[in-house]
């Protein structure tokens, strides 16, 4: 986990943030260990906003993967670890168990690891699913 941080720290650079000012990296290990890398993506009509952490999913299932087992989120300008959105838990849910690992932090010494199962209980609708 602390490498995966040390990936996402260093993405966080690349966010696209003009109106928030708020920088956020995130890197995603798939089931066999590769590993993808997003920042946030703002937009001028606010809503259109991508997470990083979405940037992550969608460049990782575009590529062919939509097994999941960790997740990484650093938001260096936050002086307090900065868990994901509720957007984010949901679309991390449909490509990850209870048991993947989630570290956030804003940097290498503040942090917090849990698992999507703990930041995302009484999580629905897998019937749907077709994993
Ligand atoms: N943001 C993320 O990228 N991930 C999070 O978990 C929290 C929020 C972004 C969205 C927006 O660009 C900025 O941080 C402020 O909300």
């Amino acid at each position: 986990m602390t490498q995966l941080f040390t990936k996402a720290l260093k993405i966080a650079n690349k966010a696209y943030a003009p109106y928030s000012k708020f920088s956020v990296g995130a890197a995603l290990q798939t089931e066999d260990g590769t590993i993808f890398t997003g920042c946030n993506v703002e937009n001028r009509s606010f809503g259109a906003t991508n997470c990083a952490e979405r940037t992550a999913v969608y460049k990782a299932v575009s590529e062919g993967y939509t097994k999941f087992v960790a997740i990484a989120i650093a938001t260096p300008n936050a002086d307090y670890p900065v868990a994901p959105c509720g957007i984010c838990r949901q679309v991390l849910s449909e490509f990850a168990d209870e048991k993947m690992k989630i570290r956030f932090g804003c940097n290498e010494n503040n942090f917090i690891e849990t698992t999507l199962g703990q930041l995302y209980p009484f999580d629905s609708l897998h019937e749907l699913s077709n994993r």
